[in-house]
């Protein structure tokens, strides 16, 4: 299978990554691997156990013991912990609250990123997040950084889900700016753009053009790597 390759899209949050990830993953027949929620799913574990971020030894046996699974699904990818589907408890706003913070705990990161990289073993995979291409999949062919004014960023999520969750503009824009913070500067594996990354700055762009221009740059990667 020398013809696939595969795509890191890395960059904060509201960016447009998931929605960009899974339609150019589709386009190519790809699989597309949201490794937020798995992030997002061990926070659900966590509330639910009362496991605060500072017990770093019991959320290391917490995460090792879990059983989170990703399935492709239309229009959503669908996320199973020990077999409950939880893709729509993950996207409360507690969870979004807590998550950055069970995420820079070095275990939950090892464990995570050890399921990642076996899932991206087969080639054809398209994975998003913030360490994707600067420290899951060093090797993938294709490394985006794709971001976008943060108060284009709130104003999308707030259009997508904001008001319906309780969020004023205002709200969201200081969360996201939070999160982007703390993504940023944790000591495990921070959000950084990877030296080879392509940067994309979508502020003035449609998902449509984004997904055009990845998927160009792919169809240059996969001739490049036929070549080889
Ligand atoms: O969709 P949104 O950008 O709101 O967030 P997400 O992609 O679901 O990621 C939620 C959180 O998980 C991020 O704010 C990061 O703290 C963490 N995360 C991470 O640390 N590393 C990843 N590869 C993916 C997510
Ligand atoms: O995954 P990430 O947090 O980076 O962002 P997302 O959940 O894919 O996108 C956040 C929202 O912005 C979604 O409702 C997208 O439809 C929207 N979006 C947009 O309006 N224009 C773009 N160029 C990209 C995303």
């Amino acid at each position: 299978n020398s013809d696939r390759i595969n795509i890191a899209i890395d960059g904060p949050a509201g960016a447009g990554k998931s929605t960009v990830a899974r339609r150019v993953a589709s386009l190519l027949g790809y699989v597309y691997i949201d490794t937020g929620a798995m992030y997002r799913a061990v926070t659900l574990a966590a509330q639910r156990s009362g496991i605060g971020t500072s017990r770093e030894d019991l959320l290391a046996e917490l995460v090792s013991n879990l059983d989170i699974t990703l399935k492709p699904g239309d229009p959503v990818q669908r996320v199973f912990l020990n077999g409950e589907d939880v893709t729509g408890l993950i996207r409360s706003r507690e969870i979004t609250a807590g998550v950055s913070a069970v995420a820079a705990v070095e275990p939950v990161r090892t464990s995570l990123v050890d399921k990642q990289r076996k899932l991206a073993l087969a080639k054809g995979v398209v994975m998003d997040g913030r360490d994707i291409g600067s420290h899951v999949l060093p090797d993938a062919e294709l490394k985006v950084f794709l971001t976008a004014s943060v108060e284009e960023r709130a104003k999308r999520r707030y259009k997508e889900s904001g008001a319906e969750q309780g969020y004023t503009l205002e709200q969201l824009e200081r969360e996201i700016a939070e999160r982007d913070r703390m993504d940023e500067q944790r000591l495990v594996s921070p959000l950084v753009k990877a030296k080879d990354a392509v940067l994309l700055d979508s502020t003035n762009d449609t998902i449509d053009e984004v997904v055009q221009r990845i998927l160009e740059l792919s169809r240059g990667r996969i001739a490049e790597a036929n070549s080889q």
